[in-house]
Order: C-alpha cells, then structure tokens, then sequence
C-alpha cells in the first residue's frame, strides 16, 4: 500500500520516488488517515501555498480501489487505505502461500556461507552462539529468496592451543576418560592455561608437544589428537542439532595445511608473494595498496600461518561447489585481515576475487570483560542452555501438566528461542553486553514472549473447534485490525530488505511489532462467539502463519501449547 501511495504521488507531482519515500509519514492517529503527505518541499519548489497544492494534487488524483478516500487536510494530503480490499488482498495470499508467504525469486545464485567456526579442543561459549544463529537465519533468508546455500563450518584442530590441551591432558588427567562433553573438553583447556601460569617453565614440555604434534612423529601423541578432536566434533553435533543448523561441510585447519605450502610457493613464483626475512609475504606495497600492509602466509621455518590457509581453503570452496558468491561471518576484528585475503584473491586472479564478502560480528561481551576461552571468563553454551532449560520447566509446570519427556521437549525449544533470539534481535555488528537475567526474561522483546504469542494464537483456533468461511465477512474493519493486517502484508517488504541488509534484526524486531499488534487485538477484540468470529479467526490464522515465518527464517521453532 505503501508502495501504491508513492506512486500516486509520484505521478502527479513533480517530486522524484526517493523524497517522496523521504517524506511521506504514518499519522499518529487513524482519522488523519494510513499516509500522510506533507506538501511543504512542493510549496517551496512551486512558490505556491501548501494548502493550495495539497487540495490541487486531491484533485488531479483520481479514484482508485486501494483507497477510501484522499482528502486534502490543510498542507497534508491523507490517504485512507480501502480496508476491505487490504484484508481481502492480505489474508487471501496468506492462505494460499502460506509457509511460502515472503517468498520471492530474487537470485538462483550458489552462495557459500562460512559461519560458527569453533576451534576443537576449546568452549564453544554464547559467542558461538551468535555466529552460529546469524549464519543459520542469514541462510534461510539466502534461501526464501532463491538462493541455493552450503552451510560451512571451518575449525582450527592444530597448533599451540591444541598442544597445551594435549599436554596438560597427558600429564595431569590421563586417568580420567575421554568424553565427548565441551564443558569438560573446555575444562582442560583452562587449566592448563592455568598451569603454564603458575610455572612458567613448563612452557618447554608444550613446545615439544607441539613440535612432536607438527611433525606427526610420535604415534602415541597423533592417536591421542585424533581421538580427542573426534570428541570435540561429536560434542558440537548435539549442540547444533539443537540450534536446528546442519552444515553441509566442515572444513579444518589440518587439512589445508599442505595445500596452502604448495600454494604459497606458487604465488612466490608468480611475484605476487615474496620472502622477506624467511617468511612468505604478500607485500602490498608492491602493488600500490600500501595501505592493506603485508600479508603473511609462511613462517620462516616453513610451517603454515592462518593467512595461508585461509588461500588454500578458498580455493577449495570454489572448486568444490563452483560458487558465485561466498560469505564469511566473523568477528570484525578481522576486518583488515579479510581485505588482505580479498585483495590477495584479485591478485593471483582467484575464482573468489569479486564473489568473496566479509559479514562482521561484533562479540559477545560479559559485563566484566571480554569473554575468554582461555580463562574461563565465559558462558559455555551448555551451562546456559541447561539453567534456561530448568527455568522454562518451572514456568511450563505453571501452566499445565505434562508428561516429562514433553515438558523436556518444551522446555528446550524455549531455552534456544530465548537464547537465539536474543542474538539475532541486535544488529550483528554491534556488541553484546550479555547479561543472564535479561536473556533469561520471558516477557517482552524476547523469543519465549513470542512463542507464548504463537501458541495463544493456535490456541484460539483449536477452541472454536470450526472451519471458517474465508471470505472477508466482516461488516467493518476496526482499525486495530486494520493495523495488523496491514502489518501482515508488509512482511514481504521486510524479507526482502532483511535479504537486500543480510539483516536477521530486522525480521526479529518485525517480529516482534507483529506479536504486540496482535496481542492489542486479542485484548481488545473478542474472537470466538462474537459477531465477526469467521473474520477474526481468519487474522488469528494468518497472523499465526506470518509469526511461524518470521521465527523459522529466524531458525526458530515454534510449539503449539506452551
Ligand atoms: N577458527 C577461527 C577462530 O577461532 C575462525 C575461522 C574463521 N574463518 C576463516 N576462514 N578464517 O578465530
């Protein structure tokens, strides 16, 4: 509708799309009507009165069947949607496209995602968390909008902080069994930050850990890497089974090793890397982007840097699913590193020069700091997700009686809407300062206020216990159901802008606007038994079918009794 507006006036002024989009407002009270067009811009471009122009303009427009009426309101001309047609127009694409309403065919590109990106032998803590929701709900929107997606995931399973795990495992807790649980996983990792703290000295062991585990020579040492890097790996498919993600490839650091050494030789040969006091560089200096600073790919010993690998593994995502675009979603501390690899792929003329895009995240910060992985200093995942598990089991047992494999089930889709919609209802690029008890809420802008509303709303339909007609019945729409169904049918609207933003906060925050419109309806309404029943059950449904949408592109599942 709004749209329809914009161009009515476009038409019939001389304004261009751009500032009537600029200018055109939402009046704060529904007799001023749905739009609002204020004619001071025309007034000064025409050196006429405003009133006069807005009373002109009226009368150039002619009837049109998306409005009620146009009238001209001092210097404000006011549009006043035709009710009936946006209800008609709005439930009756609802019913027909339903879990397919947003969806659009905007691209058929193959889009490569890179996203979670937990290293083995380490916490997989609520910052992980949010990359993993950001990459999950980012691909869906990919998805809704044409676009085939692979799902990566990409780990670091070598180098030092793998030695320290291995060592102090060795040393200190060798009676103890492997286990594929992260929090212990994550526990041995911090204490033997812990040790190598209190005596510097045993600094010598790790490095010769570490020598033994590059090289590949002590057989006892690889076994015991590849068993506990297993166990890292099967820990994280509970976690992401889960956050409802499936990657469609996993890529790790000790695989692309070999491969970055061949690559980098090759890049000295072809001038673009060079060495430059025994390590491999691309200095970009050499190309007029001094600016980007130097690149680095090899040690001076040979041995690979995350530079180099990162060359290599590009290489592979591009022959391996011939993609026309790839993603990486990772902290934004990355950010000048990630054009040193975008500017070293248009050097060496790389498959990924031009398709290749950095999506910055910002952290997950705790209110005393940084959270830390080497410290301890964070919340692992599974902590979180087992309070938040125990609070929605309270909250749930409030309100019904349930067996306790379904209150379990419950209770856990709770927790990770809560926890995932927590992440996505901020902007990815700005910081989290995360603070339990806020996540914790289970009222206003959060995941559980959401399911709680999807769930009322199933609930009014499974009571009136009838099918309804799906004409537009009603003898007048009241505005709050005009307001609602008309936020129904802008979210079309909202995909595509949160695709054009790559922008899950936007589907999250619309979300939200959508629950509360609809919860004012609901308490200002009576649905079942009332006059209007057919037509007010026909927006109950469609709006339950808009929020199950918007929350699935956000990667959450709903339930439909809480
Ligand atoms: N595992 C890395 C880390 O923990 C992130 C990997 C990011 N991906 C990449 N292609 N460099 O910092």
């Amino acid at each position: 509708m709004k749209e329809k507006t914009i161009a009515l006036l476009t038409k019939q002024t001389n304004l261009s799309k751009k500032e009537i989009e600029k200018l055109l407002e939402v009046p704060p009270s529904p007799e001023l009507g749905d739009y609002a067009f204020p004619c001071f811009l025309l007034s000064k471009k025409l050196k006429q009165n405003p009133n006069q122009i807005a009373s002109n303009v009226v009368g150039k427009i002619k009837k049109s069947k998306e409005f009620e009426k146009i009238e001209a309101r001092g210097p404000y001309i006011n549009f006043f949607i035709n009710r009936r047609g946006l209800a008609e127009k709005t439930l009756g694409k609802i019913q027909k496209e339903k879990g397919k309403y947003g969806s659009a065919k905007l691209s058929s590109d193959k889009v490569m995602i890179e996203f979670s990106q937990p290293n083995t032998h380490k916490a997989f803590h609520v910052g992980h968390v949010r990359g993993t929701s950001l990459g999950e709900s980012i691909s869906r929107i990919l998805e809704l909008a044409g676009n085939k997606v692979v799902r990566a995931n990409y780990s670091g399973d070598t180098g030092m902080h793998i030695a320290k795990w291995l060592w102090c495992y060795k040393k200190y807790h060798s009676k103890a069994k492997l286990k594929d649980d992260e929090s212990w996983i994550a526990g041995i990792y911090v204490d033997a930050i812990k040790k190598l703290k209190e005596n510097l000295d045993l600094q010598e062991e790790v490095d010769e850990v570490n020598r033994q585990l590059e090289s590949r020579s002590n057989k006892e040492l690889n076994e015991l890497w590849k068993k506990t890097r297993t166990a890292s790996i099967k820990s994280w498919e509970k976690i992401y089974k889960e956050l409802n993600t499936k990657f469609d490839v996993h890529y790790f650091e000790s695989e692309v090793e070999k491969p970055a050494k061949l690559l980098a030789k090759e890049l000295v040969k072809k001038k673009i890397a060079k060495i430059s006091e025994g390590a491999t560089v691309v200095d970009f200096k050499d190309f007029n982007a001094e600016n980007l600073g130097v690149f680095l790919l090899l040690r001076k010993d040979g041995t690979v840097l995350y530079g180099g690998k990162d060359m290599s593994l590009a290489e592979r995502k591009f022959k391996e699913f011939k993609l026309d675009k790839s993603y990486y979603i990772i902290g934004r501390e990355q950010d000048l590193y990630f054009q040193q690899v975008f500017k070293t792929f248009e050097l060496m003329k790389s498959k990924a020069a031009g398709k290749s895009f950095h999506i910055m995240l910002s952290e997950v910060r705790l209110p005393t700091g940084k959270m830390s992985s080497r410290s301890g200093e964070n919340i692992l995942y599974s902590d979180f997700k087992n309070e938040l598990v125990d609070y929605a089991k309270i909250q749930i047992k409030k309100r019904h009686k349930t067996n306790e494999k379904e209150l379990s089930r419950r209770a856990l889709a709770i927790a990770i809407a809560s926890m995932k919609y927590a992440m996505l209802k901020q902007d990815a690029n700005r910081t989290i300062i995360f603070n339990k008890e806020e996540a914790m809420k289970f009222e206003g802008n959060t995941g559980p206020y959401l399911l709680y509303t999807y769930a009322r709303a199933r609930n009014i339909l499974k009571k009136a216990k009838k099918t309804f007609s799906k004409k537009v019945t009603a003898k007048k729409i009241k505005d709050i159901e005009k307001i609602l169904l008309s936020k129904l049918s802008s979210f079309p609207d909202i995909v595509a802008r949160s695709y054009a933003e790559l922008a899950p906060s936007l589907i999250a925050n619309y979300a939200y606007q959508l629950a509360k419109t609809f919860n004012e309806f609901y308490h200002s309404q009576q649905v079942i038994n009332s006059q209007e029943e057919d037509f007010r059950l026909s927006i109950v449904e469609a709006f339950s079918q808009v929020l199950k949408n918007s929350l699935n592109l956000l990667g959450i599942e709903t339930l439909e009794e809480m």
